[in-house]
Formats: structure tokens, sequence, C-alpha cells
């Protein structure tokens, strides 16, 4: 009998070298410890032997039980993976963990960011004013009288009395000079409303206004500017045209265009086949609203300027409908 036990033994110590988790650990178990295990089976055999014999014998398979016992344990605690602690089904100890999904600034806040940086390298200041604006900053005292077409119903939203939602960041201008006085350099970011929607048109979008006073302010510096900001959002070869236009708050007027990002000029859908984009309007500070914040316009000249933000978004990155930006759609988001 103390030769099967030593048997016993040695066929456990091979089991156990190789034995897998879970059902197999239980099995090796019940082969050994089980009501019909090896072990079992001896002691039951047991009865047979005389007392002395018993005695002998009953120290032997004692020692080996508890020995497979602590065997079987410490086997268990070695090959606990997270899969025994956690619900039994497996998984991969290696596989790398689930990461944290990180936030990202919103694309038209990066634009912004983006430009607001290259005029801040230039000396400019940034400024802010009001959205719920009234008529007089909105309007009036940009020179804009009561009969102007961008008065009508179908652009401003009216929200009673005289305030209305700011149309553009203009009003900004007034605002800072009123309060100021020249020299100054500012620019202003911001939200502005216009009733207006489709593809290329959301009720609410973005600007950054820009305004310049000083003496012997010039129109060559606004070409100087509007010349820097270009190539630095737009890359250093992209060519600057300056359109005569028209504004009730600058004289002269101009829209900027840039050479087509998609075609670079040869002609294209995006650019209807003319080669240029349109980008922002500007001029020299009109001197009648000069008048309405009380600057000498014999003494100081100004330009002023504002684009829309989604817009130029929209160039830089080949976006082809506003909307997106305000979808909230993460795969869009995610890629800037
Ligand atoms: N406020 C004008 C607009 O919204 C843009 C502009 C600003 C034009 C400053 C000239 C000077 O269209």
């Amino acid at each position: 009998m103390i030769e099967k036990i030593k048997q016993y033994q040695k066929e456990f110590e091979s089991r156990i070298a190789t034995v897998g988790p879970g059902e197999e650990l239980r099995q090796l178990r019940t082969d050994f410890l089980g009501k019909k295990g090896l072990v079992t089976q001896v002691m039951k055999n047991m009865r047979e032997l005389s007392s002395d014999q018993k005695r002998e014998v009953g120290r032997h398979v004692n020692e080996l039980k508890n020995w497979i016992e602590s065997q079987l344990n410490e086997k268990a605690e070695g090959l606990k993976g997270p899969s025994e602690t956690a619900g039994g089904s497996t998984f991969d100890t290696t596989l790398p963990g689930r990461k944290e999904a990180r936030g990202s600034l919103h694309p038209i806040t990066q634009v912004m960011e983006e430009i607001i940086a290259v005029f801040v390298s230039l000396g400019f200041q940034v400024a802010e004013g009001p959205e719920v604006e009234s008529d007089y900053y909105n309007f009036e005292a940009l020179n804009i009288p009561k009969d102007h077409p961008a008065r009508d119903m179908q652009d401003t939203f009216y929200i009673g009395g005289d305030k209305v939602l700011r149309t553009h960041t203009s009003p900004v201008q007034i605002r800072v000079m009123e309060k100021q006085q020249p020299p100054l350099r500012i620019i202003a970011p911001g939200k502005v409303y216009r009733c207006d929607s489709d593809i290329s048109h959301t009720p609410m979008f973005h600007q950054i206004e820009g305004l310049m006073v000083d003496q012997g302010v010039a129109f060559s510096d606004l070409k100087g500017v509007m010349n820097i900001f270009v190539h630095q959002i737009f890359g250093e070869k992209t060519k600057v045209r300056f359109r005569p236009s028209f504004f009730p708050f600058t004289c002269p007027s101009a829209e900027v265009d840039i050479q087509c990002v998609m075609c670079s000029g040869k002609g294209c859908r995006v650019c209807s086949q003319s080669g240029w984009l349109e980008i922002l309007g500007a001029g020299m500070v009109d001197p009648a609203v000069f008048g309405f914040v009380h600057y000498d316009p014999e003494k100081w000249t100004g330009f002023a300027f504002g684009m829309g933000i989604e817009r130029i978004a929209m160039l830089k990155y080949g976006i082809n409908d506003i909307r997106l930006f305000f979808e909230n759609d993460l795969r869009f988001l995610q890629q800037f």
C-alpha cells in the first residue's frame, strides 16, 4: 500500500505540472480526492489492515492528502486570471486596455484661435461685444441708414424694442472706439446671427472683425496685413486679390479673394471656374463712422475687415456643407 501511495504521488506530480485552469483542475481534484478518488480509495482499503499497519499507512495517506490539497490550492491561486474573478468568461489579459476617449476643440474654435494668433502677433488686441445688440451699434453708428437693405427682416433677427441679434461683429468697432482713443488695433471674434439657412448659411455663425486706426494708415497697410493673414492661414504661396465692393461703413471698400485652394486657380466647381474664392470684406473706415465716435477724420485714418470663420474653415479643410459644424457628429468632429 505504501508503494501505491508513492505511485499516486508521482502520478499527481506529473499531472499537476501541466494541468489547466477551471474544469481541468477540478477534474484533477476529483480524480485524487473525490468520493471515488485514488486517495479516498486507499483510505477505504485501510479497513482490512491491522492496527499497526493502519497507523503506518494512515500517516502516509494523510501526508499525501494534505500535500495534494495544498498543491491544488497553490495551483488554483497561480492559475487564477481575471476571468476567474470577473464572471468566468475567458478573456485575453494581454490585450491593451480600453483608452478613455479624449475630447478636442471644435474645428471652428481651432480655426478661430489660429486666426486670432496671427493678428495678436501683429499687435492686435482681442475685444468683445454683446450678441444682443442695439439698432444703434449694429446699424446706425455704422452708417447703415434706416432704409438700407441690410436691415431687411429677412436678414436680421429683431427681438423686440430696438434690440437685434447682431448680424455682424462690426458693432464692436463702435463700442471700442467710444471707449478708446487712437491709435488702436483690435480684433473682435464672436457669434453673429442672420435669418438664413442652407448649405452655406446657418442662422448662427462666427466672425472675426479687425480694426486699426492710427495716423497715416493707408489702404496699402490693409493689403499688407491681409497678405500676412492669408499666407499664415492658407500657405505662403496663396495669392490674394482685392475686388472693389461696397459697405456703408468703409470707403473705399473691397472684397478679398484668395486663389482657389482646391484647384490652385485653374478653375473648378468650388470656385465656379473663376479660380478665386471670396474670404472677407474690408475697407478704409468711412469718415462718417468716425463722426459717430468723435474721432477727427482729418487726423486719423483706419482700416477694418470682417470675415466668417466657418467659411475660412470650410476652405481650409475642404468642407462642402456648413451645417456639418453644428450637427455634433463625432465622426466629423474627430477628424480635427
Ligand atoms: N461686417 C461686414 C459683413 O458682415 C464685413 C466687413 C467688416 C466689411 C468690416 C468691411 C469692414 O459682411
